[in-house]
């Protein structure tokens, strides 16, 4: 049987299984706003607080015209981005006019809409709230505010007020029904990290959602706490994401969360390419619906339906994984399916095996401000390896159509400690910045050379990230992943889009 009479079949296969399937599944109507937001540019300066709610409002009038615009489509939960409505460069003075009282769990429950007197300074979260009523829908947003505490207690601030950079959840009828503060802030001088770390979820009529916020995606509390103790299977994940590539750009990490721990993200960010934020999606499991937009200056609304339960496009998705792989570079022509791919690559050079070729041609240059140890990749096909501390990176590749763009696999396995400390296991394929190894590891955006390739890796954490960015910071998922063994895996045997990078990004939570 020829390799395109049996992808035909499977083809079929998997959409009468598809159709067997869809009538059972429940989705829900989720949106992100990718907003730009309006920039206070007077935010050191002391302001009072009806000035600062003035300025607040040019926000919350947009917020007000996307809630409506998504009552339209039928949505019933919309995610706001991080600082989208005060904005950035505030001093724990200068914000204070712009932050709102949280009341405290025992004062609850409260509709702010339905009840704007019953506390003072509430201007923002009542605007809220009377969003999420009249749409109809779950609102989320993220927000400072201002919670006094006891100058004695050893946690409170001298001034005797936590501010706490914040996202809220009002439900379809403007209760508040969720607060969270954000653990691991990224140098924001403004705002207190809270006392405790806070687990936050709550339920809806189409699951259980969990709160984080932009920098905490790379940190074990709280996030990946509410995915394994707190069974939390949707993430509602406000934003400010300066974009960096190689490895952590905005819709990168988040694509890849979602496919690391088969959960669904919605996740919001601020558009302002002067501070290169953009890139907000949708993600589940197997399917995006994302924005990124390096060139226009507006907001952007995200609509998408999403399964309630993520695992079960995860089963449909893996009917389909076991589609025709071409396997040449297994040395073999024939065609397999996954799982013979995985057998077959018990006979090539394995995760405990050292094996190749001599370290002559390795080399070191700084990616993302780690000093990654590099190997190039030479020829339209082979096999390399490097190694790194105990982190050996494996990888079998074709270039399709080989161009004059240099490549190259890199591994590392340490602390990175620029702009945030935590601990990292990670290999790469990622296109060089030019043709001198002093680039690999720069920021690329664009590249022309089609490679299909398996990488792997014998970690010793299990939190891996896998992450594929193709030309013009466009989305990819590997054909497969997992581990094999004692090693972490990932292919892709098909492309139509030049490579920029293709990573196992781990995490050695235990070890930061
Ligand atoms: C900044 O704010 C201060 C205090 O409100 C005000 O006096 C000043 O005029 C503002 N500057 C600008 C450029 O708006
Ligand atoms: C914040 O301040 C930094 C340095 O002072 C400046 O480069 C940046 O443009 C400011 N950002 C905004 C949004 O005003
Ligand atoms: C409003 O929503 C909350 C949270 O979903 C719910 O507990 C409450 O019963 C609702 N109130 C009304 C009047 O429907
Ligand atoms: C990974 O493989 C290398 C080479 O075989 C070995 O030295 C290293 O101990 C292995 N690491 C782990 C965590 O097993
Ligand atoms: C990178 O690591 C290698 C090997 O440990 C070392 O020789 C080199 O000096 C390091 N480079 C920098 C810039 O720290
Ligand atoms: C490789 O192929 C892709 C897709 O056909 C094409 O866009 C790209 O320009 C090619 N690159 C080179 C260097 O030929």
């Amino acid at each position: 049987m020829s390799p395109v009479n049996l992808r035909l079949i499977i083809l079929v296969f998997y959409c009468c299984f598809m159709a067997r399937v869809v009538h059972t599944m429940k989705y829900y109507m989720a949106a992100v706003y990718e907003h730009h937001a309006v920039l206070n540019h007077n935010s050191t300066a002391l302001s009072s607080r009806k000035l600062a709610l003035e300025f607040m409002s040019k926000n919350l009038n947009i917020y007000e015209q996307q809630v409506a615009a998504a009552a339209e489509k039928g949505v019933q939960i919309i995610v706001f981005p991080e600082d989208g409505i005060h904005g950035f460069n505030y001093s724990r003075l200068s914000i204070y006019p712009y932050l709102d009282f949280l009341p405290p769990p025992h004062l609850l429950p409260w509709n702010p809409c339905l009840e704007p007197d019953k506390f003072q300074d509430t201007e923002v979260l009542q605007r809220l709230s009377c969003m999420a009523a009249s749409g109809g829908m779950f609102v989320v947003a993220n927000l400072g505010t201002k919670v006094p505490c006891d100058a004695l207690n050893p946690h409170c601030p001298q001034d005797g007020r936590y501010q706490f950079n914040t996202n809220v959840v009002f439900s379809d009828n403007g209760t508040l029904v969720a607060s969270y503060f954000k653990q691991n802030l990224y140098f924001e001088i403004s705002f207190d990290a809270p006392p405790g770390v806070q687990h936050v979820a709550f339920d809806t009529p189409f699951g259980r959602f969990g709160l984080f916020t932009c920098f905490d995606i790379l940190f074990y509390e709280p996030v990946v706490s509410l995915i394994e103790k707190h069974q939390v299977k949707h993430l509602l994940y406000p934003t400010a994401w300066m974009n960096q590539l190689p490895l952590l750009s905005s819709i990168q990490i988040q694509r890849a969360f979602a496919t690391g721990f088969n959960v669904n993200i919605l996740a919001a960010n601020i558009h302002h390419r002067t501070l290169g934020m953009t890139g907000s999606g949708i993600f589940s499991p197997l399917k995006s619906s994302y924005h990124y937009d390096m060139d226009g200056e507006g907001g952007h609304l995200i609509v998408a339906r999403v399964p309630v339960d993520p695992s079960e496009e995860m089963y449909l998705g893996h009917a389909k994984q076991v589609s025709v792989v071409n396997t040449e570079m297994f040395e073999g022509s024939h065609t397999l399916t996954s799982a013979q791919v995985c057998d077959k690559m018990d006979n090539i050079e394995h995760c405990s095996d050292s094996v190749g070729h001599p370290k002559a041609n390795v080399f070191h240059a700084e990616m993302m401000y780690d000093n990654f140890t590099f190997t190039l990749l030479t020829g339209n096909k082979g096999k390399i390896h490097v190694c790194v501390g105990t982190l050996c990176c494996y990888l079998s590749y074709r270039r399709v159509n080989v161009s004059n763009e240099l490549y190259a696999l890199g591994a590392f396995d340490g602390l990175h400690t620029v702009h945030g400390t935590y601990s990292l296991q990670i290999c790469a394929l990622v296109k060089c910045g030019g043709l001198d190894v002093k680039t690999c590891g720069q920021e690329v955006t664009e590249a022309g050379s089609i490679v299909t390739f398996q990488l792997w890796g014998n970690f010793s954490t299990k939190y891996i990230f896998p992450m594929m960015v193709t030309s013009g910071v466009t989305l990819q998922l590997p054909d497969h992943w997992g581990w094999k063994d004692s090693c972490f895996y990932m292919n892709k045997m098909e492309m139509d889009l030049g490579l920029v990078t293709a990573a196992l990004y781990g995490r050695h939570y235990e070890r930061d």
